[in-house]
């Protein structure tokens, strides 16, 4: 396989395993303490990769919080917030999204061939476009983050993006974080979907640190050999 960053995956869970509502409105599954936390392991990161989806549902920006954090990076040599990236079929992205407005970082869209020089053309001066092929496979994506310089990448959902990552074994951890209470609602959107896991009741994943965070807790989870064990 070729080379690939190393790749923590990063989600909210409810109880009951959602990963949000089935409402217009995003659903805050996180607390300040748990959000701090997260905000430290981008502060690590060299880029945030998230779905389509989740650019348009959420309209989230992507960008390190912490002042204290961004000073950092900036001392290191690093630009205040890491590389931002998604990945579309559709090509549906919208120029005002939060993603492409915000922050000074590179913007990266892996895009669908069909989709590509439209989507280019649509998003002129805010991101680079990447022709990722047809249809896009994320092996490649990550193959070309690395090509990029991209050693440490932070994955940030939705759960689409998750079941591939999963599935083909792109992930070295997962930063799972349970919310204490249920959404109760099967039309909302699971953390994975279906999929052959490389984990599974006879290979089970490693349990390598839980830590309570106010009301939530945060399960770690080891999933490859390059797993680094501090965070
Ligand atoms: N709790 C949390 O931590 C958390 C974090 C993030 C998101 N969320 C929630 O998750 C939900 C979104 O999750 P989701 O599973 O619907 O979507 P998602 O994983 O965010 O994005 C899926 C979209 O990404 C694009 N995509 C994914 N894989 C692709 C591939 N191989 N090739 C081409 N395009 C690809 C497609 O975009 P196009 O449709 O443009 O083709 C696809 O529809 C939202 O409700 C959001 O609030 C929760």
């Amino acid at each position: 396989m070729a080379e690939r960053p190393y790749t923590i995956l990063s989600c909210g869970i409810s109880l009951d395993g959602y990963l949000d509502a089935a409402t217009p409105e995003r659903l805050v599954l996180s607390n300040e303490a748990d959000l701090r936390r997260v905000d430290a392991v981008r502060a690590e990161s060299d880029a945030i990769l998230v779905g389509a989806a989740t650019v348009r549902h959420d309209n989230p920006r992507l960008l390190v919080r912490t002042a204290a954090l961004r000073a950092e990076r900036r001392r290191r040599g690093l630009g205040e917030s890491p590389t931002k990236v998604t990945v579309t079929e559709s090509g549906c992205l919208h120029r005002n999204n939060n993603f492409f407005t915000t922050g000074e970082s590179e913007k990266l869209v892996y895009c669908a061939s069909r989709s590509a020089s439209r989507v280019r053309s649509a998003l002129t001066g805010l991101a680079t476009v990447v022709d990722a092929g047809q249809p896009v496979d994320l092996t490649d994506v990550v193959g070309d983050l690395f090509a990029r310089g991209v050693r440490r990448l932070m994955v940030e959902g939705g759960g689409r993006i998750h079941t591939q990552f999963l599935t083909s074994d792109l992930a070295d951890e997962l930063h799972l974080v349970v919310a204490p209470f249920f959404v109760g609602d099967a039309r909302a959107h699971r953390f994975v979907g279906t999929g052959a896991f490389p984990w599974n009741p006879s290979h089970r994943a490693h349990l390598a640190e839980t830590r309570q965070i106010g009301d939530v807790v945060l399960l770690r989870y080891a999933l490859s050999s390059r797993f680094a064990g501090v965070s």
